[in-house]
């Protein structure tokens, strides 16, 4: 029965080398299978004397399980490396990140915005707000505009079904409706959206502007002029731009200007300006004897082409994002 010993040696040497799981059940068929070599020796059994039975069909036995259990570790062993190669080509990189997991950005209009209101309140401006939708009375004619003034017809614009409503054509009617609901001392600036029948390189129908509004007992044009011009420079980061008011007409305000910065070897219009005009402040009762100030409104998205180097207004409102994308 040296035998026996040999063919269990051999089978354990094969079993371990092998490392597919098919071939491990043929070589289980050599060893255990019906023709296998230990099936054989059990069947040879009968030729031994009966007293040497019992004791030899034990060992063979034993020997069975030894290999059971052999092939049972290497069926184990096969199969966590099938798994160990599977996660291996299969691999997740958990550590990349994310695809459109985007938390967005801020449009550069938005971010000029931000920071006009920014500035203006290191100098003590609240923001004030109004309706998109205004009435022919705020956006006109408490403005010192009354029904047929010439002046309308710079501000053509879109008219709701009702004959009452318009989409306002600028953010000047926020000063009235500010001041019906608060007394000087007034100091406000009104960020928001604007419409004009105009489109062009440099004029989109839907645009944007800041007001502003400062009332008090002893604002003068003077303090106009200091704070146009010191908002300017901080918003350019430059000190040495030079501001300019040139004499305009504005119906609600006495005298006007527009406010021109230079620009290059030239200067660029940036927005409007004037002393608000005493018309405009009997209409909301304040009374004009005790409590004056200025008010001017700006283009911030003019602001924004400067300050980016942007050379046409509409691609501030095409949502394209290959454009958007560059400012954050
Ligand atoms: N509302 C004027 C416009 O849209 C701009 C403007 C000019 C506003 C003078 C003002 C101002 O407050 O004082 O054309």
């Amino acid at each position: 029965m040296e035998k026996l010993e040999t063919v269990v040696q051999e089978a354990l040497k094969l079993f371990a080398r092998i490392d597919d799981a098919a071939q491990l059940e043929q070589a289980k068929a050599r060893y255990l299978g019906k023709a296998g070599a230990l099936t054989g020796l059990l069947k040879s059994l009968g030729k031994l004397p009966a007293t040497e039975r019992p004791s030899m069909g034990a060992r063979i036995n034993a020997a069975k399980e030894r290999l059971e259990a052999a092939l049972a570790a290497q069926r184990e062993k096969i199969q966590s490396r099938r798994l160990e190669t599977q996660l291996a080509q299969e691999a997740l990189d958990v550590t990349l990140a994310g695809r459109g997991a985007g938390v967005g950005g801020l449009h550069p209009v938005t971010r000029t915005m931000q920071r006009i209101e920014a500035l203006f309140h290191s100098i003590g401006f609240e923001v004030a707000d109004g309706p998109e939708i205004e009435t022919d009375y705020y956006n006109f004619t408490a403005l010192n505009q009354p029904e047929n003034h010439p002046a309308r017809s710079m501000h053509d614009t879109f008219y709701v079904d009702d004959g009452k409503h318009l989409l306002r054509t600028h953010t000047s009617p926020i000063q009235i409706r500010y001041m019906e609901t608060h007394r000087p001392p007034i100091k406000i600036i009104a960020p928001g959206r604007v419409y004009r029948v105009d489109s062009d390189a440099t004029h989109s129908p839907m645009f944007h502007q800041i007001e502003g509004l400062w009332i008090d007992e002893h604002i003068s044009l003077a303090d106009l002029k200091g704070v146009v011009a010191d908002f300017l420079r901080r918003f350019f980061e430059r000190d040495d731009l030079k501001v300019r008011f040139r004499p305009s007409f504005f119906p609600f305000t006495e005298p006007s200007a527009e406010i021109d910065m230079s620009f290059g070897d030239g200067w660029l219009e940036i927005g409007g300006c004037g002393m608000v005009h005493p018309n405009v402040l009997k209409n909301v009762n304040i009374d004009s004897e005790k409590h004056q100030g200025f008010a001017f409104g700006l283009g911030p998205d003019r602001l924004t082409m400067l300050r980016y180097g942007v050379n046409d207004l509409r691609l501030f409102f095409e949502n394209d994002l290959r454009f958007l994308k560059q400012f954050n």
